[in-house]
């Protein structure tokens, strides 16, 4: 059998990418499969889960049911790109200390969407949170202490970008 390939290019967190993709890949298969980029976790590979979600354009998406050609010319950002070891993301330390933390399984996802959440909507009330990471399930946690890391990830974004202004 003859697979087609595609060639695209993207911005990747923050750099310019060029890839060789297959036709009818996904994203989650290109960034785990070709970029060994495993951060960004495979659930139910049908969409259902949010574990897989990343950014496209600054919107939470699922890298599992979006075909990786769609990827050309747009901008990508995956868990690898927010924060690092030594200086995590506001959002990565407001689930740390809300304890939203536990298998680690659905964070990268949850991350992910809320991070979207606060470049879209700096204020978001309290529907527009629980609306912002329905997609995402854990099985761990219970949502009480999701919700409020990322209501406090919204503080802490909102206080910071005050300050750098
Ligand atoms: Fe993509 Fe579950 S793996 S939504
Ligand atoms: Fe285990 Fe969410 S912390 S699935």
């Amino acid at each position: 059998m003859i697979y087609e390939t595609i060639a695209i290019r993207f911005t990747l967190n923050g750099e310019q990418h060029k890839e060789e993709i297959l036709a009818g890949m996904s994203v989650l298969e290109m960034l785990r499969d070709i970029l060994k980029l495993r951060g960004t976790k495979e659930g139910c590979g049908i969409g259902e889960c949010g574990a897989c979600t990343i950014q496209v354009d600054g919107k939470a998406v699922n890298a599992c049911l979006m075909p990786a050609a769609q990827l050309d010319r747009r901008e990508v950002w995956t868990i690898e790109g927010v924060g690092s070891s030594s200086h995590l993301h506001p959002v990565q330390e407001s689930f740390l200390s809300n304890h939203a933390v536990q298998c680690g399984f659905c964070t990268p996802g949850l991350i992910m969407s809320t991070k979207a959440l606060i470049e879209e909507n700096s204020t978001p009330d309290h529907k527009e949170v629980v609306h912002a990471v329905s997609g995402n399930l854990c099985r761990c946690t219970g949502y009480q202490q999701i919700l409020s890391a990322v209501e406090n990830a919204v503080e802490t974004c909102n206080t910071h970008n005050k300050r750098n202004k």
